[in-house]
């Protein structure tokens, strides 16, 4: 008998849904809401009023595309946290009354267990015990993960995530949200060497980023005060310098956990891990360090519901389902 697993992703600003048969995904849809980009950020309130909207479009695409029958679903999966409550509610209500309409399970995946095990969607695939890098809006963490199901937070960043560094960053330069992949463009035809930028010195395996904001604020304000088309004549390499201290802080410590932890079996994932530069530095450290290096595929970095569906798998073979009365949280360790 097939497992076949329906995966809703509404922790934020994108409604996902995706069918999984066996370990293989069969259709990952996404719906994003253009609408933040007035505010310069995400309106929690209308993401999840957009995520009404969207959802029953967006699982109808994902069934028909994967041609699989709501009645021949074997399970339904949902993210259960983080994320925004009004946003996790939409999609944890959605999961729970289909699961109770086919009386099929429930399960419910944490979020960023689920960045992690994107890394599993494709070939090839680490092997346990691996460390992943998770880099996305909301998080920073170096995950040492030893089975499928069994990870562990060995270091996180104390203030603002990676994806803020970027977005918050290019907020400073003017440019529209969400700023991170605008300034992955610009970086392309940039010098990154050209403006130093310090690297913060922090303890064990954690990060932090917020200095290095407030030191780009100032930088910029001053050379604006000496020329107000400073930015303009220089975006490029601007841009590449930002980007290349962000994704220094990341490797170095990505160096350290693995010379502490003597594994050599090295992932990526979250929305940050689409940044070319990051990219490129994890494979260049690799071929220094000797590490094997993983990354999805681009469409599995970002938010998607077919992360969710590979955790969702898992945890079906493992008998790892949720209750009906099950709350979605805002906030939750794995
Ligand atoms: O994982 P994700 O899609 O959503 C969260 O769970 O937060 O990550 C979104 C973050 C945003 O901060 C966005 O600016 C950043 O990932 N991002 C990038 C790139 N693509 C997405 N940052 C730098 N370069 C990119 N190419
Ligand atoms: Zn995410």
């Amino acid at each position: 008998m097939s497992v076949r697993i329906l995966a809703i992703e509404s922790s934020c600003d994108d409604t996902g849904a995706a069918v999984i048969v066996d370990g293989k995904i069969l259709s990952n849809h996404i719906a994003n809401q253009s609408i933040h980009e007035q505010y310069g950020g995400v309106v929690p309130e209308l993401a999840s009023r957009a995520h009404q909207e969207n959802i029953v479009p967006v699982v109808d695409i994902a069934l028909q595309t994967a041609g699989v029958k709501r009645e021949e679903l074997s399970a339904i999966a949902f993210t259960q946290s983080p994320g925004l409550i009004g946003s996790l509610l939409v999609g944890s209500c959605f999961a729970k009354s289909m699961a109770m309409a086919l009386d099929i399970p429930l399960i419910g995946v944490h979020h960023m267990q689920a960045h992690v095990l994107a890394n599993f969607i494709d070939d090839p695939k680490p092997d346990f015990p691996f460390l992943c890098l998770t880099v996305s809006g909301g998080h920073t963490q170096i995950v040492l993960c030893e089975s499928p199901l069994q990870m562990r937070v060995i270091g996180a960043t104390l203030d603002d995530a990676a994806g803020e560094a970027f977005d918050k960053s290019a907020k400073i330069l003017g440019l529209p949200y969400p700023g991170g992949p605008l300034i992955d463009k610009y970086a392309q035809s940039g010098d990154g060497n050209r403006f130093k930028f310090t690297e913060p010195r922090i303890p064990e395996l954690n990060f932090s980023f917020s200095g290095l904001k407030t030191a780009i604020l100032y930088f910029l304000q001053e050379n604006q005060q000496k020329d107000p088309d400073f930015i303009a004549k220089n975006l490029p390499d601007i841009c590449a310098s930002i980007q290349q201290r962000i994704v220094s802080i990341l490797m170095n410590k990505m160096v350290k956990a693995s010379q502490e932890t003597g594994i050599r079996d090295i992932a990526i994932a979250g929305g940050v891990s689409a940044n070319s530069g990051l990219r490129k530095a994890l494979a260049e450290y690799g071929t220094k360090h000797h590490w094997r290096t993983f990354i999805p595929k681009f469409e599995y970095c970002t938010d998607n519901a077919g992360m969710i569906a590979m955790t969702a798998y898992y945890k079906y073979l493992a008998g790892d389902f949720v209750s009906l009365d099950v709350v979605p949280t805002a906030r939750a360790a794995f």
